[in-house]
């Protein structure tokens, strides 16, 4: 299938701003892919156009039930002027399996990644030279068959946008405030908490508000079942680092695989570091907390790469972790993980395009 293009004239193109200081996702770059999708014709009409509202019938099936799916990576400008992907594969590999999910179209992995290239290059001033800053990719496919009959949509749309994003870490590489949630769960055996629907980001939007009402950064997501195993925080997934061993919550079928939490595991073996993918308990890490064996508690994604834990607040009691410091190790991760992504360092794993 041919691109069609649909550029914004050179003259009529937005000045790029300042791209410094920006709020995550405000800020939009000035064209869009958008592909379309039919039972009869499979997926048509590729092209890329100018950054603007799109039509949708209010009987849209995405708008009533959800049916959405999305990715999301960064687009870094190196060192040496090179602008590097991270793991893009990975992030349409998952794409695919979201859909699949949610009985959705596949996508062709090779032609949407050639799409976005080419689409970052076209918004290539966009890409903030800053370390710590990155282009945000953010593809995103939905159901639009005008339809209130609850079953998969006829028709889709796959449109991919891209934000200018500031270093994570305004002011440093500070460790945030977890609450510990046994009331609402993020998800469940046999739900959809492994993919990335829109559906999981909703539901997760009322145990946020609880944690920030009572001065937490984010909430630590218990399993369904027990209540007592750690699934992810936030929407990051989340790391224990017990003496010698660095531990993450096993997938188990309801919990978001993802690409940074990947890039960790494999970059802590290659260091000689044992890695376990287990079940963890609360109460596993509150008496670590407590008796020191608990050295450092870190979120991995996509967005702030790694984000150290400081305090966690369970059933009204707070535990400190590392004196509520940023540990070396989260330190160590960041600082290679980035380092890869900016090209500073010979990248051993292959994993930048
Ligand atoms: C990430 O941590 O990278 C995410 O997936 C967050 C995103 C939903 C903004």
């Amino acid at each position: 299938m041919e691109i069609e293009l649909r550029l914004v004239p050179e003259n009529k193109r937005r000045p790029v701003p300042e791209l410094k200081n920006l709020i995550f996702g405000r800020l939009f770059t000035e064209h869009m892919f958008v592909m379309e999708y039919d039972c009869n014709r499979g997926w048509h009409s590729a092209r890329i156009e100018p950054y603007g509202a799109i039509t949708l019938d209010p009987a849209a099936i995405v708008l009533h039930y959800a049916q959405t799916i999305f990715e999301g990576l960064k687009a870094y400008f190196g060192v040496d002027g090179k602008i590097r992907l991270f793991r893009p594969w990975e992030n349409m590999r998952r794409l695919n399996r979201s859909a699949e999910r949610l009985c959705m179209p596949k996508i062709d992995e090779d032609f949407v990644l050639e799409a976005i290239k080419k689409l970052i290059l076209i918004d290539r001033a966009w890409i903030p030279r800053e370390k710590g800053a990155a282009l945000y990719i953010r593809p995103f496919m939905f159901g639009t068959e005008p339809s209130l009959g609850v079953k998969p949509s006829h028709s889709y749309l796959l449109i991919v946008i891209l934000s200018p994003v500031s270093a994570y870490y305004q002011e440093g590489f500070n460790p945030v405030k977890i609450y510990v949630t046994d009331e609402f769960v993020r998800a469940a055996p046999g739900g959809t908490g492994e993919v990335k629907a829109g559906g999981n980001y909703a539901a997760s939007l009322k145990a946020a508000e609880v944690a920030k009402s009572k001065g937490y950064t984010q909430v630590l997501w218990l399993d369904a079942v027990e209540r007592r195993y750690v699934e992810e925080v936030g929407t990051m997934n989340i790391f224990f680092y017990f003496e010698d061993e660095l531990v993450t919550p096993a997938l188990s079928g309801s919990i978001l695989p993802g690409i940074t939490r990947d890039s960790v595991i494999k970059l802590a073996r290659h260091w000689g570091l044992p890695v376990s993918e287990r079940r963890v308990s609360i109460e596993e890490v509150i008496e670590g907390a407590a008796s020191g064996r608990l050295k450092e508690c870190f979120g991995t994604g996509t967005a702030a790469v790694i984000s150290p834990v400081g305090v966690l607040c369970y059933q009204g009691q707070e535990y400190l972790i590392n004196r509520g410091e940023t540990g070396p190790l989260a330190r160590r991760l960041f600082d290679e993980l980035t380092a890869i992504q900016y090209g500073e360092k010979e990248d051993p794993f292959g994993w930048t395009v």
